[in-house]
């Protein structure tokens, strides 16, 4: 083998597409605490203890519900093993032995009835995007709904505004890596968007290594979905900005959002 052939095989062995997704995209550490504090701000100081991950590939928000204190419990369900494996593997081994009798990643599809009973459900990462008619997202928030505890938590993430209407790649530098979110079309008809994820990590770049053919839902329309479902009542929280006008990942509750090119929230569902 040549050495530029060695190269290459070395440099493709050590591409790890979730670790890049992870550093790019995720701050699992951060969310479970934003989770428990508005839990409690919500119910007046009411502790909550299990938490269920949908949608929850490598499952690394459920790793760190279980080490934020030593009483919680976390579920992730997803419907792929192959990012569940790499969570097995990369995360889930990592924690203690106590840890882990705490935690469990189960493959299974969130439109199916009876899902694991919790204090707080979650599905971030725009993941219920997937779904892009009203009555399977309908569906998926029912079944959250049966499968809250009475005063439970739904928490899902959101993005808009008006650059997600335009097909545009984004790029951001990390460290060891350039990480691209790249709009590849969006169709103002149906509001279904089609987006792929690329990553340049040592001299090359890896294109479409995570693809989303999604619908762009609302605020409104999720708000108005969850209480179709039965849950009591919505609260959205807006991320603030820095002094560069970019997000600083500190979100608020507001009751009124603000026009501009490209925004975040959560929408909390409340049993
Ligand atoms: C965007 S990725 C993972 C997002 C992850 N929650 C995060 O925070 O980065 C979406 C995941 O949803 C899973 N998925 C898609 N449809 C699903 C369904 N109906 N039930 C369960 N998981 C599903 C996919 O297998 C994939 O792992």
């Amino acid at each position: 083998m040549t050495a530029t052939k060695k190269a290459v095989k070395k440099n493709k062995a050590a591409f790890d597409k979730y670790a890049l997704y992870s550093q790019a995209v995720q701050s699992p550490d951060e969310d479970v605490k934003f989770y428990r504090k508005i839990y409690k701000q919500i119910r007046k100081g009411k502790t909550p203890y299990v938490l269920r991950e949908d949608f929850c590939a490598g499952g690394a928000i459920s790793c760190e519900w279980v080490k934020l204190d030593k009483k919680n419990k976390s579920c992730g369900l997803d419907l792929d093993s192959e990012p569940m494996n790499y969570g097995r593997e990369h995360y889930v081994s990592k924690l203690s032995a106590d840890q882990k009798k705490r935690i469990a990643l189960i493959k299974k599809d969130v439109l199916t009835k009876n899902l694991p009973s919790a204090d707080i459900a979650v599905a971030v990462n725009f993941s219920y995007f997937f779904f892009k008619k009203r009555e399977i997202l309908k569906r998926y928030f029912e079944n959250v709904y049966k499968s809250l505890n009475s005063n439970g938590l739904f928490v899902l993430d959101i993005f808009g505004g008006t650059q997600c209407t335009d097909a545009i790649e984004d790029r951001t530098k990390h460290k060891n890596f350039t990480y691209y979110w790249d709009q590849k079309s969006f169709d103002p008809l149906t509001n279904e968007a089609y987006f792929e994820i690329h990553f340049r990590y040592k001299g090359v770049k890896h294109e479409g290594v995570f693809s989303y053919d999604w619908r762009m839902w609302s605020i409104q329309e999720i708000r108005e979905l969850m209480e179709e479902v039965g849950f009591q009542s919505t609260k959205v929280y807006w991320e603030g900005t820095d002094k560069n006008g970019n997000g600083n990942a500190k979100f608020t509750a507001v009751e009124k959002g603000e026009a501009c090119l490209s925004w975040i929230a959560y929408v909390a569902g409340i049993k």
